[in-house]
């Protein structure tokens, strides 16, 4: 019987698991768990221990493990019903009881089910038969076998009013076939077969037991499917097509497939691809998508490449981010134009699909690009994707899945603008970018431009060092710095090369390497606590943020002009020519050799340049 919610969480609070683990088992209190010899097996040390206040037990020895309920059926070889009913009764909880709508409503939905498994076995049996004929010349010219037409137990509803009707009449009576959605009742007159001349697909509930079917013409007549209408049993929003088939197989194949229709999901299985499930003809649901995440961590949908396709992938995208968990997502692969995976594999084998599946691409990626697909090569538009990807980041429930989107697209969005060439790069380094953002870049401690500017490349250097996340988004970048230093020049080309070798070298490994290929002074100098005083950014406990606007920033700044070379060479072209236009520019660099300086003294104290 199924219990009303909450009843259950409120038994496992009410009874002491120490309580009823102690009458069997001999337990000794050690810190917050108790311990004991474990009753699943056979030992001599404990290895047996309850966590009251988590509510299980578990066993190092024999890994036994559950929760009250768990220990009562398992002691007292009892049914879940049962352990339920024998705790409640020593709690003194109240069995909830079953009404009398109740009792009666799960009656009847047995004897639907009854009447659904005859009709699946009745057209079953017409397939095989003599009325079959054209159905089985049909199903053979489209590729399947016996064997397959057995396992998915394909039928065929034969072109009378009544052939169904007369089959199951003597069994069964006739309102609950009109319920179980085996027959239709016009307005007037008699009932007649729901499904007449059409190739029969039963469709199974999660243990595989028969629910409902969708019937396909033979011709091009209209529809083309038809499904049973909803009953007692069957809401098509809740049911994949395939889905006991496929968890049969996700031991042994632990991926899942999502594909349109019937026809695809049988020819997937019969190329081996045993995780394929399809949805009846509508959209995903979110049952539908918690469904899947039954079958596989990351299931595979598939949608044409059209402009349809892509509207359907967006749909399935929206449902599925709020249900998103840690380790819990989808990836969206793209068919070939004018193929489903039935005709894929029939036209160019099963390899062309698994390329397909290689190929999917993760959520996060896909609503990057659905997103990003609108020019952003102005601050007002760039400021619009920021917003939208947000908005779509807060519909995610899962926290932690959350703030990984949420710095996933940090990422994507810096990638963006620092685009070599990229239109919004340049108008961020025409605007001066770095001043944007006062307090983020590190002041410098010296005044000498030369020991400054050797600083700024320790200090890019040594975040890289510290962080190398930062190498895959700067490396282009890095390759084009000209580090006056030869030493430490050397050293960004090793760390350039390390990084090519190995992208996804961690930062310890890439210190590592270095130090075991003779740069272990450099590095040393490089993280010194001299260096990473003034470069709080650069440091390894730095959040990824902080890292990236301090690189640049110090990036922007090393690569700056030197101001006072600039004055100078402007106070010789003045003297040569006296013009407005070069007394102008003579003033606006002092302007700007003044405001530089009053920037940075405020941050350091110690004027610079
Ligand atoms: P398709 O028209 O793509 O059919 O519909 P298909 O699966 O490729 O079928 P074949 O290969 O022509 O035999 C995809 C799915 O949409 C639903 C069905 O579930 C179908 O499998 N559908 C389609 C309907 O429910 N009714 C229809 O009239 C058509
Ligand atoms: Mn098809």
């Amino acid at each position: 019987m199924a219990f009303p919610p909450g009843f259950l969480d409120e038994l496992r609070a009410r009874v002491s698991l120490a309580g009823v683990v102690g009458r069997r088992v001999a337990l000794v209190k050690r810190g917050r768990e108790f311990i004991g010899l474990c009753p699943f097996h056979k030992e001599k040390t404990p290895s047996f221990s309850v966590v009251e206040d988590k509510g299980f037990y578990h066993c190092f020895g024999c890994g036994a493990h559950g929760d009250v309920i768990g220990f009562a059926m398992q002691q007292e070889n009892l049914t879940f019903p049962e352990a339920v009913e024998q705790l409640a009764r020593q709690a003194g909880l109240d069995m909830p009881r079953q009404t009398q709508d109740e009792r009666d409503a799960s009656e009847r939905q047995a004897t639907i089910r009854g009447a659904i498994e005859a009709a699946c076995a009745f057209f079953e049996e017409t397939l095989h038969g003599p009325q079959g004929r054209e159905a089985r010349l049909y199903l053979d010219h489209r590729g399947l076998d016996l064997a397959t037409l057995r396992r998915f137990r394909l039928g065929f509803a034969p072109d009378a009013r009544e052939g169904l009707k007369r089959a199951l009449a003597k069994t069964f009576p006739e309102p609950l076939l009109i319920e179980a959605g085996l027959l239709r009742r016009p307005d007037s007159g008699a009932s007649y077969d729901y499904f007449r001349n059409r190739i029969i697909f039963p469709i199974g509930d999660r243990q595989g037991r028969v629910i409902a079917f969708g019937g396909r013409v033979l011709d091009e007549g209209q529809p083309k499917y038809l499904n049973s209408p909803e009953t007692p049993l069957f809401q098509k929003g809740r049911v994949l097509y395939g889905w006991a088939q496929a968890r049969a197989a996700a031991a042994r194949q632990p991926s899942a497939i999502v594909t349109e229709g019937y026809m695809d999901v049988i020819a997937l299985h019969r190329a081996g691809f045993a995780g394929a499930v399809a949805p009846l003809g509508t959209a995903l649901t979110e049952t539908q998508i918690e469904e899947l995440w039954r079958l596989a961590p990351e299931p595979v949908l598939c949608f044409d490449g059209d402009a349809a396709g892509q509207r359907a992938a967006g749909r399935a995208l929206e449902r599925a981010l709020p249900l998103l968990k840690p380790g819990q997502s989808l990836r969206f692969a793209t068919l070939p134009a004018g193929e489903d995976p039935d005709t894929l594999v029939l036209h160019h084998g099963e390899g062309a699909m698994s390329e397909v599946l290689a190929r999917a691409r993760p959520l996060a990626e896909v609503l990057w690009e659905m997103e990003a697909a609108q020019p952003s090569d102005t601050p007002e538009r760039r400021a619009a994707l920021e917003q939208r990807l947000e908005n779509r980041v807060r519909a995610i429930a899962d926290r932690t899945v959350q703030d990984h989107y949420r710095s996933f697209f940090r990422e994507r969005l810096f990638a963006l603008k620092r685009r070599p060439g990229g239109r919004l790069g340049r108008f961020r380094a025409k605007s001066g970018g770095q001043r944007e953002r006062p307090g983020l870049a590190e002041a410098a401690p010296a005044a000498d431009p030369r020991l400054l500017r050797r600083h700024r490349q320790e200090v890019l250097l040594a975040a890289l060092l510290n962080h190398s996340f930062l190498l895959h988004e700067v490396a282009e970048e890095l390759a084009e710095l000209q580090l006056g230093d030869p030493r430490l020049d050397k050293l960004c080309h090793e760390i350039l090369r390390l990084h090519a070798l190995n992208p996804d070298l961690d930062a310890a490994t890439l210190k590592l390497h270095l130090t075991e290929s003779g740069y272990a002074r450099v590095v040393q100098g490089v993280l010194s606590p001299q260096v990473l005083q003034h470069a709080a950014f650069a440091r390894p406990e730095a959040d990824a943020e902080t890292v990236r606007m301090g690189w640049l920033d110090t990036r922007d700044r090393l690569q700056e002009p030197d101001v006072a070379r600039q004055m100078a060479e402007a106070a010789r072209d003045f003297v040569e020519d006296a013009s407005d236009e070069n007394w102008g520019r003579l003033q606006r660099l002092k302007q700007t050799a003044l405001e530089t300086n009053k920037e940075d003294d405020g941050a350091t104290g110690g004027g610079i340049r």
